[in-house]
Formats: structure tokens, C-alpha cells, sequence
């Protein structure tokens, strides 16, 4: 069992394999957090501490017991207006204009499986050893009911979140803030790592400390975000890539969030997640109901390592959905760096040609072979296929494509609308613009307003009539400016408050159509590369392009943070052409390959331009691929080195499920005269087992590659790539 209920002392507890989760209801009415943590039984209500504070007010009902008080007692569900001065998880605003819910605990259940939330994405469990909790807390002053979700996946370690807010009571109210995940610490001291970035240079690692004051991670950009990213770790300040404790947290949504921790008056900890609270409000009639997005936690006491492999395979396999997840992808070659708008059918079935001598199993046609699109100032909004600049029809192209023994893929940005489209020139108001004010422009388009079932409706059945016949197998779902301007022409003024969770949601619709539709299809999620990389989206598109950042030295760097939570199957990686396009290094082919073979692998480059000498490396980078595939996408990924703190050499290692195998991966980033030799340290293997290093006769224990290390040899350049296979010998 792992939902226990102590009935009598209203008790509720959750057990991972590793981990329990303990909440209980406190002396008047309120649920309180107990503990998080290491498993072990027990009441935790022995940890509850009551004190008379002062400036701390205690709930009416307490009469006088000053002792009571939620401002310093550690609550599953802060909301305000409750006495607690800290940040809400839950911000009511009543009929009267006011901002108050009082929540007091009504009543539980227990269902068995995962729950699952209409309309947005949600972990979910085929092997039905996951439990439900309900937790249901009701606010007599306006008759709203909070529902607090729960659900447990053993095996995994970890638990799920998620909120449903159901007005019945007698008038209108509105969610002013509604956090997924709220967790309060009664002790201890922490830092918290977040991911940060820019375009180009995602999901940078950064660790704070937890300080006395609020520290505030999110997006406002209408999409999940290069510049922070939905997932974040609360760790001990001891705590390291494989020791000490840790939490981490994701949150299943691609746009507006906010993560937050603060360390209150009393030294205790507050860590919450969600949907951002700006720029939202969302009514609820008498009747109505609200589904906050869900986040997902884990924890662990062995450091990032453990941590990043219960969030590997829980999206790996609880998240990312339909025949893609565990089949190997197709090894593609994409449009984009390799001709950008400049081409015609006939060009792009010569880099196909090229390409699948090599072995490249998929030509993605990228951006420019719809309507007027020969620059990214028009043309966007007009779905049909620009059979001028093609020379012909799209299905011919993608026929001449198949006759070469590829698979065709194609670009879209269903999102985004340009002034100079015919969709705008019909549908003007279908974008957001503000009337009375001059839109704000990026990268000169407009966003359609996808909270708009029309709108949906008419994009995606322009983009299911090209998928249907071309024949298109893959699909790159793009997305390249953030949100403006937010107006919905279609919605009444006291709701353009939920325009953009609306927009999100029209989103998600528009995926779950194309999947229902095209069940075979697989579709690669990009926002100008990793700007809505998120567990919300890998619901829907089991991998994302990681970064328009396509250099191997930049990537070591991005990869590097995106390991922290996502699995490496979900990451867009490709070699590109040198000097880099974006950063104007050269590295050696090889290494590309390397970098671009820890994620879903490609190329971006044009094939018919490289050295015979050059072709014949890739062809053996394919076949290395399709040999380690399995490996590299269902592995465990360890990471060895960290490339902010080792500035000679980054390392990483897979290895599979009975750790009879590992591929050990490392890219000097420095280069140097007599330089020190750099040992690497394996993690994973059996300490008593023999492997042999592919391709030579040396052979070392698990035990000596872990604890003794292994030399890299030395490299006369930098930018070099070493990759070993080892396998156990029988
Ligand atoms: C941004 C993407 O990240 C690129 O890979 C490419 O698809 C361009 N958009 C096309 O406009």
C-alpha cells in the first residue's frame, strides 16, 4: 500500500520505495506538512512545534490558544487570508472583491492508478501500482472546494501533484493564484538550483542559497522559456552530483510559471511551484471548476545523480507517450543550417540523396515551404504548400524522398501569424494585438490566439491536409517569439485574465489532435530551439530541440544542465557544419558526433559538401549510433564531469540496466603545453565484473574504473573527442 490513512488521528501518509510523504490535520481544521523525506514510519505530529508569536495571528476558532498559528505552522496548502504572511500556494478573490480562502480539511479518498487532468498533460502509470489520494478542503466563506491530487509511483519515487478548485458556493469567484506544489520545511538549510538561459544558451546550472527573502524563478513569456526553466532542485547545501539530499520538482506545463522559496521568520523553508499568478485570473461561475497543471516530485538522499534518474525515467516512460518512446528515432537530416529559405525541390532531394548514401534515415524539410516564405518576414499563417519555390507539388518532393529510402518530415509554426499572410489579411483579429495600441513585433510575426477554438480548428486542419498528402511521418512544431499584446477578441473583459493558460491549452488541443489523427506521428517540440523544453510538452512530443545553439562546445554546456531533469532521449542534438554558424568555432567532426549521439541524433549540415574522408566518418558515426542506441536512449546517464567547474574536459557515461555495459564520453574543452593527465571516474558498473574496452585487449574491474579511474589519453588539440565502449566479458 502506499497511500496509509490513520483514520483516527487523520494521518495521511505516502510511501515511495524510498521515500515517505507525511500530512496530517492539524487541531482546527487546517492540513498541515509534516515531513518529506528518507522512508520510515512513524507520526510526525511530534515535529509540530506551538509557540506564542508575536505579529503571528492565530484562525478565530483558536479563541485563545496563541500558540496556533498558520504563519509559522508548516502547511500542504498555504492560501491567503489564513494569517500566514509567506507566499500563498492559493489566492482566492471572493464575489465581495475580496482575497481570502480559509481551508480547512473535509474529507479524503483513495482511487486506485494515476489520475489524469482534462486537457493538460499528466503523468500516468500502465501498470496500475500507482495510487490517488484526494485530499478535499473546503472554504465555508464562499463554498469553495480545494481538491489536493496525489498520486504515488513506487517504483519511481515519486509523487505527483495537482489541484482542483471547484466553486460551490453561490456566486462567482476568481483564482488568483493556484500553485501545483507547495512543500514547507520545519528545518534544515538549503540552496536552490535552477536553470537559466538565453536563446542559444539554455538551462545554464545555477545554486543559490535559500536566503531569508523570497527568490522568485519563472516565466512571463507565454511559453516555458529559454531564460528559466520549469524544474528545480531544493537541495541540502551539502549536497553533490552523488551525495546528500535533494528534491526535485518539474512542473508538466509549457507556459506562464513560477517557482519560488523563501526562508521565513523561524529558519523554515517554503518551496513552491506552479502556474505563475501574473497576468492571470480565471472566474469561476457557481459550478465551475479550475485544474491547476501538475508537478512532479522525487527525492533523493544519494545526490543530483539519483535524483536526475528517477526524472529520466519517469519521463521517459510516464511522460512521453505513443510509439516513439521506446522505439529508436530516425537518424535525420534537417534544412535548416543546411540551406535556411534558400532552396528548391530539386536542392533539397540532392542533400537528401547524399544523405541517405551516408545512411540518414529522414530529410526534414525546416522552415520556408509554405505560402510567401523566402524570409521570416512573411508568410506564416499560410499553411499550403508553395509549389512555385518548389517546382512542384510537396507530395513529389516527399515521393522522391521516400524513393531514395527516407522518411520525410516537416516544419511547421502553427502559433504564429504574419502581417503579410493571406490569414491575416482575412483574419486580422485572430492575432493578439490590443486594440487602440501598435502590436509589439518579434522576429516580425504576430502570435495567433490559440485560446480560440476556431482559430485551433482552421490551423490545424490546413496542417492536417499537407501532413495527409505528403505523406509526413515527422513533424518540428516550432515556436519563435514570446506573447504580447494578450487580447482574446473572443472573450468577455472580466476574462482576459485566463487568455494565456487558455492559449496553452489551445496548444496542448492542438497536439493531442494532431496525435489522435496521425498516432505514428512523431513530433519534435522547438522554440527557437530549447525555449519550451519542458515535461509539459514531452507529454506530447517526445523530444524537443535542445538549443539553435548547434556548436559541440556550447552544447556540452547546455546538454549538461538539460541532464539535470530530462532524459536523453527527449534531446534534439545534431552535427552542424563548421566554422559553427552561431559561434564560429571549428571542431572536429568527430567530436560533433559525439555531442550531437547523447540525444536524439541528426545532422545539419549539406553532405554533398563534406570529404570522402569526411563521408566515410559518418557513415561510421550512423553505425555506431544504431549500435548504441539503445544504450544512449534507454541508459542510465551519468554525468561525470561538470563542464562550469572543469574547464579541460567534459565527461558523461551510459550504461545500461544490468550495468554489463557503458559508453564512457568525454570532449576536451582546453587545450595546453605538458599538460596533467585528467582521470575519469565511472559510475554504475559491478564492482566485481571484468569489461573489455571495444576494439583493444585491455581489460579493467568495474571496481578500478569506479574507484581508481581511468586516464583520458592524451589529446593534441582541443575540442577532441574520446569514446569507449565496455562490456562485461563472460
Ligand atoms: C528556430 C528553430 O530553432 C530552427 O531550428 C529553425 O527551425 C528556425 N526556427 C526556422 O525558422
Amino acid at each position: 500500500m502506499a497511500i496509509i490513512i490513520d483514520k483516527e488521528n487523520q494521518i495521511f501518509s505516502l510511501h515511495t520505495t524510498h521515500t515517505t510523504y507525511q500530512m496530517a490535520v492539524g487541531k482546527y481544521g487546517q492540513l498541515l506538512h509534516l515531513y518529506y523525506g528518507n522512508r520510515c514510519e512513524g507520526d510526525f505530529r511530534y515535529l509540530l512545534t506551538y509557540y506564542d508569536r508575536g505579529f503571528s495571528g492565530n484562525p478565530y476558532d483558536a479563541g485563545e490558544d496563541r500558540t496556533y498559528s498558520m504563519d509559522a505552522l508548516p502547511q500542504e496548502y498555504p492560501s491567503c487570508g489564513n494569517g500566514d504572511y509567506r507566499s500563498p500556494a492559493f489566492v482566492l478573490q471572493n464575489a465581495d472583491g475580496t482575497f481570502s480562502a480559509d481551508l480547512r480539511y473535509e474529507s479524503n479518498q483513495v482511487v486506485k492508478g494515476k489520475y489524469a487532468i482534462p486537457g493538460l498533460p499528466a503523468v500516468y502509470e500502465e501498470e496500475e501500482e500507482a495510487e490517488t489520494l484526494i485530499l478535499t478542503l473546503a472554504d465555508a466563506g464562499s463554498g469553495v472546494r480545494v481538491k489536493l491530487y496525489y498520486g504515488v509511483l513506487p517504483k519511481l519515487d515519486v509523487i505527483t501533484r495537482a489541484v482542483r478548485v471547484c466553486n460551490e458556493g453561490a456566486a462567482a469567484v476568481s483564482v488568483q493564484k493556484a500553485a501545483s506544489m507547495a512543500l514547507d520545511f520545519m528545518n534544515g538549510t538549503y540552496d536552490i538550483l535552477h536553470f537559466h538561459g538565453r536563446h542559444g544558451m539554455e538551462r545554464n546550472v545555477e545554486r543559490n542559497t535559500v536566503f531569508h527573502g523570497e527568490q522568485v524563478f519563472g516565466s512571463r513569456r507565454g511559453a516555458s522559456s529559454h531564460q528559466q526553466n520549469p524544474f528545480l532542485i531544493l537541495a541540502d547545501r551539502s549536497a553533490t552530483e552523488e551525495f546528500g539530499s535533494c528534491y526535485g520538482a518539474a512542473l508538466l506545463y509549457s507556459g506562464n510559471f513560477k517557482g519560488e522559496t523563501a526562508c521565513d521568520q523561524y529558519e523554515q523553508v517554503r518551496f513552491l511551484l506552479g502556474m505563475s499568478d501574473e497576468l492571470f485570473s480565471w472566474k469561476l461561475e457557481p459550478g465551475q471548476e479550475f485544474w491547476t497543471p501538475e508537478a512532479a516530485m522525487s527525492f533523493s538522499d544519494n545526490g543530483f545523480s539519483k535524483l536526475s534518474a528517477n526524472f529520466h525515467e519517469l519521463i521517459r516512460r510516464h511522460v512521453c507517450r505513443g510509439k516513439w518512446r521506446d522505439i529508436r528515432r530516425p537518424i535525420l537530416i534537417n534544412s535548416w543550417e543546411t540551406a535556411y529559405f534558400d532552396f528548391n525541390g530539386e536542392k533539397i532531394v540532392d542533400i537528401a540523396r547524399e544523405a541517405a548514401k551516408l545512411g540518414v534515415e529522414m530529410l526534414v524539410l525546416d522552415d520556408g515551404w509554405f505560402g510567401k516564405r523566402d524570409n521570416d518576414f512573411s508568410g506564416l499563417g499560410d499553411w499550403f504548400v508553395n509549389e512555385e519555390k518548389l517546382g512542384g507539388k510537396l507530395s513529389q518532393t516527399a515521393e522522391e524522398i521516400r524513393a531514395l529510402g527516407m522518411e520525410f518530415g516537416l516544419w511547421i509554426e502553427p502559433e504564429m501569424v504574419s502581417e503579410d499572410s493571406r490569414l491575416y489579411q482575412e483574419h486580422p483579429d485572430w492575432a493578439f494585438v490590443i486594440p487602440g495600441r501598435e502590436p509589439v513585433r518579434g522576429r516580425y510575426q504576430l502570435v495567433l490566439d490559440f485560446s480560440r477554438k476556431e482559430v485551433v480548428d482552421y490551423i490545424f486542419t490546413q496542417i492536417a491536409e499537407v501532413i495527409e498528402e505528403a505523406g509526413v511521418t515527422y513533424i518540428k512544431m516550432d515556436m519563435n517569439r514570446h506573447l504580447t499584446d494578450v487580447y482574446s477578441a473572443g472573450a468577455a473583459e472580466q476574462n482576459q485574465g485566463a487568455i494565456i493558460h487558455k492559449y496553452v491549452l489551445g496548444i496542448y488541443d492542438f497536439l493531442e489532435r494532431l496525435l489522435t489523427r496521425f498516432p505514428d506521428l512523431l513530433i519534435e517540440g522547438c522554440a527557437g530551439g530549447g525555449g519550451r523544453f519542458d515535461a509539459g510538452m514531452l507529454y506530447y512530443t517526445p523530444q524537443i530541440w535542445c538549443s539553435d545553439n548547434s556548436d559541440a562546445i556550447a552544447r556540452l554546456k547546455i546538454q549538461y544542465g538539460t541532464s539535470f531533469c530530462y532524459p536523453i532521449s527527449t534531446v534534439g542534438s545534431h552535427v552542424s557544419a563548421v566554422p559553427n554558424h552561431q559561434t564560429g568555432r571549428t571542431t572536429p567532426l568527430e567530436t560533433r558526433a559525439v555531442v550531437a549521439m547523447a540525444g536524439s541524433f541528426g545532422y545539419e549540415l549539406d553532405l554533398n559538401l563534406i570529404t570522402e574522408e569526411e563521408k566515410q566518418q559518418v557513415r561510421l558515426q550512423i553505425e555506431d549510433y544504431k549500435k548504441y542506441w539503445k544504450l544512449i536512449q534507454d541508459g542510465r546517464y551519468f554525468r561525470l564531469t561538470s563542464p562550469w567547474q572543469q574547464n579541460a574536459l567534459t565527461a558523461w557515461e551510459f550504461v545500461n540496466e544490468d550495468g554489463t555495459e557503458a559508453l564512457l564520453q568525454a570532449v576536451t574543452t582546453d587545450t595546453m603545453f605538458n599538460p596533467p593527465v585528467h582521470y575519469v571516474f565511472l559510475k554504475g558498473l559491478k564492482e566485481q565484473a571484468l569489461y573489455r574496452m571495444e576494439g583493444t585487449d585491455q581489460q579493467y574491474t568495474g571496481g578500478a574504473l569506479m574507484h581508481a579511474g581511468i586516464p583520458v589519453p592524451q589529446m593534441k588539440n582541443e575540442y577532441m573527442a574520446w569514446s569507449v565502449h565496455l562490456k562485461e566479458v563472460r
